[in-house]
């Protein structure tokens, strides 16, 4: 295949309330938009839910290997739904349980990239975050806004954008609730690449297809290092990775890679 060979559409769902949009490709790659045009993809319970629904389904589908999540032109995500949550008292967001939303993709086992032009603020910010790797136009703009109407982020802004940027660029985002553009989260760290608005789907697609043809038990444990391994002491954070990279040696997929790099052809990954 191709090296930018991109995939035919094989299938192609909107969930009940078309609040998503996933098709997926031939080639291994799945595209996972929102499409809450209107509201600028805010993150409305229904949303959440079909998100969840997604991640789900995507964890389970063996011929998905990378997920690239998009927003539209406009936005990735502009945060939680304010108009959903005016009103609400701690009791209706404990009962809300926001979490098992956002579980599913906290917890997705694949490789995820996040194609992110518009907003990326305060929850969305937060689930462009979730993703492995974040793809940005120039135009994008990545913000924790949530001080601004009086509350804090909920969904990891405190979180994993420090983690992510270190406390002191951490604290000017959170604190002023001001957004940054996308070359400066890119300086910051928060960002892996930064390419034109229109050039962003495409980026994505192809790095997600490139990924696609390599050897998915591989990618999943390269993931669960990265992840696990990540607010661990060293010594600890070894020792997953020791352990992962002594259990790819009983994938079918090691033997393949490393015999056709001796027998100077492609490898032809099966994710066995
Ligand atoms: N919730 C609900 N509706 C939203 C929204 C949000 N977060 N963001 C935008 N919208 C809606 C607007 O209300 C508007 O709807 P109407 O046409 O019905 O009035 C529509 O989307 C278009 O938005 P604007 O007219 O405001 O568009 P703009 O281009 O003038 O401004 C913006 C864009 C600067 C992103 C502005 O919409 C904005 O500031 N949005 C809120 C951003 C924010 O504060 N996000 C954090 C939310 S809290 C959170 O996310 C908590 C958490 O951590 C989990």
């Amino acid at each position: 295949m191709d090296e930018n060979e991109t995939g035919h559409v094989r299938a192609k769902e909107a969930h009940a309330d078309a609040l998503t949009i996933l098709e997926k490709f031939d080639n291994g790659v799945a595209l996972l938009s929102l499409n809450r045009p209107e509201a600028l993809n805010a993150l409305s319970p229904a949303l959440r839910e079909e998100l969840a629904e997604c991640f789900r389904e995507l964890a389970g589908d063996d011929s998905v290997r990378c997920v690239v999540l998009t927003g539209n032109e406009k936005a990735f995500a502009a945060g939680a739904d304010i108009k959903a949550m005016a009103d609400a008292r701690p009791r209706d967001m404990i009962r809300g349980g926001n979490e098992r939303f956002w579980r599913p993709v906290q917890d997705f086992p694949k490789p995820l990239i996040a194609a992110v032009n518009g907003y990326a603020l305060g929850g969305g910010c937060e689930l462009a975050m979730h993703a492995d790797i974040i793809i940005a136009g120039e135009g994008a703009q990545f913000g924790q806004p949530e001080i601004r109407v009086g509350i804090m982020p909920g969904a990891g802004g405190t979180q994993r954008l420090t983690r992510a940027v270190g406390k002191f660029k951490a604290m000017m985002l959170l604190l002023t609730g001001q957004p940054v553009a996308a070359a400066d989260a890119e300086r910051m760290g928060l960002v892996s690449l930064v390419v034109a608005d229109d050039a962003v789907v495409d980026t994505a697609m192809e790095m997600a297809a490139r990924i696609a043809r390599m050897p998915p038990l591989a990618a999943r444990k390269i993931k669960e290092a990265v992840l696990n391994g990540a607010d661990l002491p060293l010594e600890q954070g070894m020792l997953i990775e020791r352990q992962a990279f002594q259990l790819l040696f009983d994938t079918r997929d090691q033997e393949e890679g490393m015999k056709a790099f001796i027998e100077k052809r492609k490898p032809v990954f099966r994710g066995e």
